[in-house]
């Protein structure tokens, strides 16, 4: 990353620190003068708002963490005093309630935008498959998290979520009673949770600095998809891409802001509200939105262990999708079928989410396994084949000349070109 920087010390001090730490050096070639391409649109600036939400949502949890206590007797009596007798610590816990559900929001869309524009695909498979780790390790956080303020939504949901284990042969019942810390969701698994939420979000930290590291060695992807040919293809990140980072930021921090502050409840289950009760069970067991369309496949298999499997299934699929897409073309935008199916799957995946909040009956366990199978259907099957039979637009020679004939470098341009055909 350092490989990028022009930085040349010119105080003493300045170089005796190069000589032996050069880290000045590497923050330059990574944030300052990384060359970036200059095609970027809006749907790039997600990664730094990811690195925000990031941040804010350490910062509030470790604030939060000095006046809550993880014990099944307390936990839910110190989120009261929090929200009514610490100052502002309402606005520390709706900042971290709904900074969860922005967290998802901007990753969800991270994600989609990386498969639209091919970003998983060669050389960029490692950024993916960080990616792909990075988003499990949130699952796990925010699951863990939600358990903490111990309603009934917290307590239900950690016991079908564990319970689920025990679908695993032979060992399920072992691992599930390792998990709980005991023969029931009880004061052993609330402290345990506690413990793993604060720890995780730090190993996301980790991860989160690979994947940087991987996409800054093989540079960024663009919407055209061609890699960049010249330094005419370039702009150095700064000032360009960190003031339009900044402003994509502060448009969704204003966004997260009406949630916190307006309809702090409005991604949250009222239920949550009455604390843990082991002898009523909730009619509806629902999990946050996030999880929804993978609680969707989970439920659409009538077999536990299958319905255990596909829910994994669903996620493992993504490390290995850069090598089911045979498309030689990385960009949707040069790929008509593609780009149809792109917008079928993401329908698919909205309709998971809102089956995955439905009961489990009649008609909704039915579409619910039409949408799993076309789920796995567009990896394992659209995917490989459509390499194949689709013919991509014709790709422009840079980023330059896409630029030059319109936007982005959409096809626009291309299509428009007498050379197209
Ligand atoms: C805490 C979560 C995450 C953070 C902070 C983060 C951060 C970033 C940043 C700053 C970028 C460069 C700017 C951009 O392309 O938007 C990036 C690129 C990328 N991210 Fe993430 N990311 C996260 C999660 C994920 C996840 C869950 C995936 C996929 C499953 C993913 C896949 C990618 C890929 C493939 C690229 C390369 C795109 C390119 O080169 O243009 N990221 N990420």
């Amino acid at each position: 990353m350092a490989g990028h920087s022009n930085y040349v010390p010119q105080s003493a001090a300045a170089k005796w620190l190069e000589s032996r730490l050069p880290v000045i050096s590497l923050v330059r070639g990574s944030f300052v003068d990384f060359p970036t391409p200059k095609n970027l649109n809006y749907w790039w600036t997600f990664g730094g708002i990811l690195a925000i939400m990031l941040m804010a949502q350490i910062i509030t949890g470790i604030v939060l963490v000095m006046h809550y206590t993880p014990s099944t007797g307390a936990a839910f009596d110190s989120v009261e005093h929090i929200m009514r007798d610490v100052n502002f610590g309402w606005m520390l816990r709706y900042l971290h309630t709904n900074g969860a559900s922005m967290f998802f929001i901007a990753v969800y869309i991270h994600i989609f935008r990386g498969l639209y524009y091919g970003s998983y695909k060669a050389p960029r498979e490692i950024s993916w498959i960080l990616g792909v780790i990075i988003f499990l390790i949130m699952m796990g956080t925010a699951f863990m998290g939600y358990v903490l303020p111990w309603g009934q939504m917290s307590f239900w949901g950690a016991t079908v979520i564990t319970n689920l284990f025990s679908a695993i042969p032979l060992v399920g019942e072992a691992i599930r009673t390792w998990l709980w810390g005991g023969f029931a969701v009880d004061n052993p698994t609330l402290n345990r949770f506690f413990s793993l939420h604060y720890l995780l979000p730090f190993m996301i930290l980790g991860v989160v600095i690979l994947h940087v590291w991987a996409f800054h060695t093989t540079g960024n992807n663009n919407p055209t998809g061609v890699q960049p040919k010249s330094k005419k293809d370039t702009l150095p990140f700064h000032p360009y891409y960190t003031i339009k980072d900044l402003f994509a930021i502060v448009v969704f921090l204003i966004f997260f802001s009406w949630f916190a502050f307006y309809v702090p409840n409005y991604m949250g289950h009222p239920d949550n509200y009455i604390e843990a009760n082991p002898l009523v069970t909730p009619a509806h067991i629902v999990p946050e939105w996030y999880f929804l369309p993978f609680y969707a496949i989970l439920r659409a298999v009538p077999d536990k262990l299958g319905g255990v499997l596909a829910m994994f299934g669903a996620i493992a699929i993504l490390f290995v999708l850069p090598w089911l897409d045979t498309s030689k073309v990385r960009s949707g935008s040069y790929r008509p079928l593609f780009k149809q199916f792109f917008w079928i799957f993401a329908a698919n995946a909205v309709a998971l989410g809102y089956l995955g909040a439905m009961p489990a009956e009649g008609v909704y366990v039915i579409l619910s396994q039409i949408c799993t199978v076309y789920y796995f259907a567009h990896f394992l099957l659209i995917l490989p084949l459509l390499g194949f039979m689709e013919k991509p637009l014709p790709l422009p020679a840079s980023i330059s000349e896409a630029v030059l004939k319109g936007g982005s470098g959409s096809p626009a341009g291309a299509v428009a070109a007498p050379d197209t055909k």
